[in-house]
């Protein structure tokens, strides 16, 4: 791992990272065009920031981290001198981590002379969010926090250009304005909201929890079981603000030595007061607890639910898909005759195979329309094209032939990855595929990993050979190809294999199809009965 501390030697790393010069740890042998992860924080790393960064390593070639205690969204009331810092044990984590670079500024070099003075200075330009986002919840008492976390994470950006950035749901306020700033200013970086990491007791994980003596950390449970309670009657159908808040509110003053601050139900992506929630919303809170101010939150969706089910080929993902699909009487989100669709309009529309910028607005052009099958009386997905039926005709063998080369076309996936979350939306779905659980619905509530050992697949494709009546093939021929695939799949620039965090991890060497299936759909039943 590198560690680098001024603009000008992380500039000449990145411009060799991006001429694939550079080994990195998850690319020895650097692919042409290596993804670049990055996770900003202040350091004093702890298990909710190692979240971000396993998550970041896991997806992109080169991993980069920040430590950089930003003064200016501190104000000079708060706590800046004693925040808590220890480089020695975050470099060692980020060692062991598998960071490329540990990037380490200076507030001098940064902001220029004064820069490490808390507030942001007058004599220094500053990124301002939209009115509506700094007007509640933690706006209301850190006033100029956010144009300071603004202004930071959009220097950081700008300086490192990565593919990706990793911020948690933890500090909502500051991923919904990121998010948004990075939209408004044509930033290029996609935005990955990670999960809240929490201690057994349900407190959230934080640096400031240093702060809190025992008894404290006892105290400050009372916010997320406030959170998790009002979370519990949201799933039990209640929707509306007043109620929420008041289940919330009921708990919260079972602690009255912690000092709230703020306990609202917003919308999580525009910060809104919500007086009910329809599709989602977002319960926030805010205490000073001893010396330390903390905050939680949940999300509360109220779309049915979504399975996702990623794995490497040969795992028997699309029938087990189906069966679960067909089991709960979910709707089976065929990705696969989506590909299919796109392939055949661009074979129909003669365009050269390998013109991908015709293609790309060929595909944006297009009006598709999917009726994907559900329940008992499995059909096979229906499928038009600019009002024409191609449901026959996406299963051509001169589809069959092309629909990799399409699927592999970052514009075909990206418009696909779209309309599957507009399909996603309402949610009662389940999908397969390589990336679901992780890029296109990352907030599904059951995510599986399906896969058995590459002899158990070669024996799998070895019998379904038999049974089509083909030329029999070698065990060691097809297991030596699996892995080559697997190997292809997992390092492929375009939605590459990935297994998410939170997936179950199902090897299925020993288990039939009906016993995958029904573990499936029991795992669906504990996680959404809770
Ligand atoms: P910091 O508080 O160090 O957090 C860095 C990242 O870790 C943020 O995206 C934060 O949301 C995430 N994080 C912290 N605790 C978490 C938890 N328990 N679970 C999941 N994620 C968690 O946030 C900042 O630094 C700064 O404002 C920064 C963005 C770096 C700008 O200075």
């Amino acid at each position: 791992m590198r560690c680098l501390s001024t603009v000008l030697a992380l500039r000449r790393y990145l411009s060799l990272a991006r001429l694939s010069s550079l080994p990195s740890k998850a690319a020895p042998e650097a692919p042409k065009l290596p993804r670049i992860g990055f996770v900003p924080t202040m350091g004093c790393l702890h298990a909710g920031h190692l979240r971000l960064i396993e998550r970041a390593r896991s997806e992109n070639d080169y991993l980069i981290v920040s430590i950089f205690v930003n003064p200016t969204q501190f104000s000079p009331q708060e706590d800046l001198d004693r925040y808590p810092r220890d480089l020695a044990a975050d470099q060692a984590l980020c060692e062991a981590a598998g960071v490329d670079l540990l990037f380490l500024p200076n507030a001098r070099e940064l902001y220029g002379d004064g820069g490490e003075q808390p507030g942001l200075s007058p004599h220094f330009t500053q990124v301002i969010p939209p009115q509506s986002f700094l007007t509640g919840l933690c706006a209301e008492t850190r006033l100029t926090h956010f144009q300071g976390v603004a202004t930071i994470v959009v220097k950081l950006l700008s300086l490192i250009q990565p593919d990706r950035a990793y911020f948690g749901q933890k500090d909502a306020q500051q991923l919904a304005i990121i998010r948004r700033v990075v939209q408004d200013l044509n930033l290029g970086v996609e935005i990955i909201p990670c999960p809240i990491v929490r201690e057994a007791s349900g407190l959230a994980l934080s640096s400031r929890n240093r702060y809190l003596s025992a008894e404290e950390q006892r105290q400050a449970t009372v916010l997320s079981r406030a959170l998790f309670t009002a979370q519990e009657a949201f799933y039990r159908g209640k929707t509306d603000r007043q109620t929420l808040l008041a289940t919330a509110q009921q708990i919260l003053e079972t602690e009255p030595s912690l000092k709230f601050e703020y306990l609202d139900l917003v919308d999580p992506d525009t910060l809104a007061p919500l007086e009910k929630v329809e599709i989602k919303g977002m319960l926030a809170v805010a205490a000073q607890v001893g010396s330390a101010r903390l905050i939680d939150n949940v999300l509360l969706n109220a779309r049915q639910p979504i399975i996702a089910i990623d794995g490497p080929a040969g795992a028997g993902k699309s029938t087990v898909t189906q069966r679960v699909a067909k089991s709960l009487d979910l709707l089976y989100l065929d990705t696969g005759a989506m590909y299919r669709a796109v392939t055949w309009f661009v074979l129909n529309s003669k365009v050269p195979l390998t013109d991908e910028l015709t293609i790309a607005d060929l595909v944006a052009q297009c009006q598709i329309r999917f009726e994907f099958p559900k329940g008992e009386a499995f059909t096979p997905t229906r499928v038009w094209i600019n009002d024409r039926e191609v449901t026959e005709a996406i299963r051509s063998p001169e589809v069959t032939a092309h629909v990799s080369n399409i699927a592999a076309q970052s514009a075909v996936r990206e418009c696909l990855v779209r309309e599957q979350q507009r399909y996603g939306h309402k949610g009662g779905l389940v999908a397969e595929g390589r990336d679901t659980g992780t890029t296109v619905f990352p907030d599904a509530e059951l995510k599986i990993f399906l896969t058995a050992s590459p002899g158990e697949r070669a024996r799998r494709r070895q019998q379904d050979l038999q049974n089509l009546g083909q030329p029999c093939r070698s065990l060691e021929e097809l297991e030596a190809e699996i892995r080559r695939r697997d190997c292809l799949d997992s390092s492929r620039a375009i939605s590459p294999l990935i297994q998410a965090a939170d997936a179950f991890y199902l090897e299925t060497d020993r288990l039939t199809i009906d016993g995958v299936t029904e573990k499936i759909v029991r795992l669906y039943h504990q996680r959404i009965n809770r």
